[in-house]
């Protein structure tokens, strides 16, 4: 078989792939262009989620009948004028690729209108492309798209449901709103209108896009780093979370993009102040020097890569998790309690206090409740008829945090104290901390105890953080963790620390990797150690959501008097709060 070069708009198709892989991506690249064209109203409509129809109408700088016929020519671009720029991109497109690639396997039509010129039309289907017409219309461009992939019906296959196209194609422009606030959008789906945003401020087009809810429940975030970094926007208080990671919006130089270092930034920013499995909200905007990142590493320009990622990953956490101790004070009830109120109308939920410094034991952390009026009366007279339950002893007077009466929400301890106080503990933060002043005091007196495994366990981690923790290796096995390197994506766990019972490795290593990606250079070996114990305790811990037997609630309690530091937890939040009698009564309206 003779080798050939394949006819261009076979070649073409093919490419077109990358770019278009759904009616999503095509509506995403002509959102950008009208973006590019400077438009200052951008509206899009859709039919069969976008695979029957696509039309995106502006009111951009239009383009001339010359600019016409070369904008659907493959590697044409009005926005590269030298090659050296390629790493200066301050516009969304850079490619010309993106016309030309819908052309390739749909019906394009586009017609536009320069300021102070005449109208133009231009076909392309399939590839080919007809002559440039005149034609009429208002100043801006209108493009449409037609039969997605009629032109190659095995891709076809890959599409879902409308509904499915729909919901992606609206997210596409959900994004580049949040962007571009500045602009008015429109999108309209099969006859309905799913999105009107006029042109707004920033918040008020974040309050539009997120809910109100967010918006009630966002604080800002700001900070600068060196070399031009300029982060702002808004997080969501510990409270507010999502089952997915969804609604974590970075947008990059006005480019929306899906990053890990968002991701694993919110992840750390918000470790132990949120439920195993949910997500932090947040729509945060950085802005940098277009040389110091590369946007130019995926088809559909999604993705970036920043040429000091540790600076701004480090920005991203500091700015956040200062955002989050700010707001600490300012509680929200918290839906996932709410959700437990014994009768609606009643307890309007558990506020948590900020996290000021607890004083041990004698700690009088200062519980809110805000209170509905009381439920009316009961009617009927309350039974009094049953046996009496022999009274139990009062606690003694050496055990300050008292008897456990019972668990809250499978995460709180409720115990009576001897002066008759009511004791809240939060299991997983007391338990933390105490893991954590055990491991630090095995260290002092020589090395953390190891619990060396039966068979050797393979964890499979990027390469990136095996080495991270390779590099580490010599100090970790101080704290009973023995590690051996397993081929460039694996390590080998040998031992755990004893303390940590059976606690499974993979996650662990993932979150020490994590840790010691956020290494200061400057910080000494000792606060490191700490950290990477700190990251141990958590996981060898009791987590909320564990109920727990009566047994061991006392032992946590009698545990926690008996370790100095027991009041807060290893991030400085309370691990009990005392109700007091005088609190009761006032609270009761007794006094
Ligand atoms: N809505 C529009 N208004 C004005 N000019 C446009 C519009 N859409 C496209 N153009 C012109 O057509 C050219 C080609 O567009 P296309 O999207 O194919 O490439 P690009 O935007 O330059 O790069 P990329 O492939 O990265 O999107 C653009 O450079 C621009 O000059
Ligand atoms: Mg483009």
């Amino acid at each position: 078989m003779a080798i050939r070069l394949l006819p261009e708009t076979t070649a073409n198709r093919i490419a077109a792939g990358e770019v278009v892989e759904r009616p999503a991506a095509v509506v995403k690249e002509l959102v950008e262009n009208a973006l590019d064209a400077g438009a200052t109203r951008i509206a899009v409509t859709l039919e069969g989620g976008g695979t029957l129809r696509v039309l995106v109408e502006d009111d951009g700088h239009g383009m001339g009948p010359a600019d016409l016929e070369l904008a659907v020519e493959r590697h044409a671009t009005s926005k590269l004028p030298e090659e050296a720029l390629l790493f200066r991109i301050a516009t969304l497109g850079f490619r010309g690729e993106a016309l030309p690639s819908i052309g390739a396997v749909a019906r394009l039509t586009i017609t536009t209108r320069p300021a102070g010129g005449d109208a133009h039309g231009l076909t392309v289907e399939g590839g080919r492309k007809a002559a440039v017409k005149p034609a009429a219309g208002a100043p801006g461009t209108r493009v449409e798209m037609r039969d997605l992939f009629y032109a190659v019906p095995a891709r076809r296959k890959f599409l879902k449901s409308p509904r499915a196209e729909a919901e992606a194609a609206i997210e596409a422009v959900r994004r580049l709103a949040l962007a571009w606030p500045e602009v008015g959008f429109r999108l309209q789906s099969d006859g309905r209108e799913v999105l009107a945003l006029p042109p707004a401020a920033r918040d008020a087009r974040i309050a539009a896009l997120l809910g109100t809810d967010f918006a009630a429940a966002a604080l800002p975030v700001a900070a600068e780093g060196a070399d031009g970094l300029v982060l702002s926007g808004q997080a969501a208080q510990p409270a507010y979370t999502r089952a997915t990671a969804g609604e974590q919006h970075l947008v990059v130089n006005r480019r929306p993009v899906r990053d890990q270092v968002l991701r694993v930034a919110l992840r750390v920013a918000y470790r132990d102040l949120i439920t195993v499995g949910r997500h932090p909200v947040a729509a945060l905007f950085l802005d940098l020097p277009p040389e110091a990142v590369d946007v130019n590493v995926h088809p559909m320009k999604t993705e970036l890569r920043f040429r000091d990622e540790p600076a701004v990953r480090g920005l991203l956490i500091s700015a956040l998790r200062r955002s989050l101790a700010a707001g600490a004070g300012h509680a929200l009830p918290s839906p996932a309690l709410t959700q437990y109120r014994p009768s609606p109308g009643g307890w309007s939920g558990w506020s948590r206090p900020p996290p000021a410094p607890v004083p041990a034991r004698s700690g009088l952390a200062e519980l809110q409740l805000a209170l509905a009026p009381p439920p009316s009366a009961p009617a009927a007279p309350l039974p009094l008829g049953f046996a009496p339950e022999p009274a139990p002893e009062p606690p003694p007077a050496d055990q300050p945090l008292g008897r456990p009466l019972g668990q809250l929400l499978e995460t709180y301890i409720l115990a009576e104290a001897p002066d008759g106080a009511l004791v809240l503990v939060d299991q997983h933060a007391a338990h933390e901390r105490l893991t954590h002043e055990a491991l630090r005091g095995q260290l002092v007196e020589g090395g953390v105890r190891a619990q060396p495994l039966l068979l050797p366990a393979v964890v499979e981690l990027p390469p990136a953080d095996c080495a991270r923790l390779l590099g580490f290796a010599e100090p970790l096995a101080r704290l009973g963790l023995e590690l051996e390197g397993f081929g460039p994506g694996a390590v080998l766990v040998r031992a755990l620390p004893a303390l940590l019972g059976p606690a499974d490795p993979a996650p662990l290593l993932r979150d020490l990797a994590e840790e010691i990606a956020e290494f200061d250079a400057a910080l000494a070996l000792e606060r490191r150690l700490d950290a990477a114990i700190a990251r141990l305790a958590c996981h060898g811990s009791v987590r909320a959501g564990r109920r727990l037997t009566a047994p061991e609630m006392a032992a946590l309690l009698r545990q926690m008097e008996a370790t100095p530091r027991a009041a807060t937890c290893s991030h400085g939040r309370p691990t009990f709060l005392r109700l007091g009698p005088a609190e009761l009564e006032r609270l009761f309206g007794r006094r």
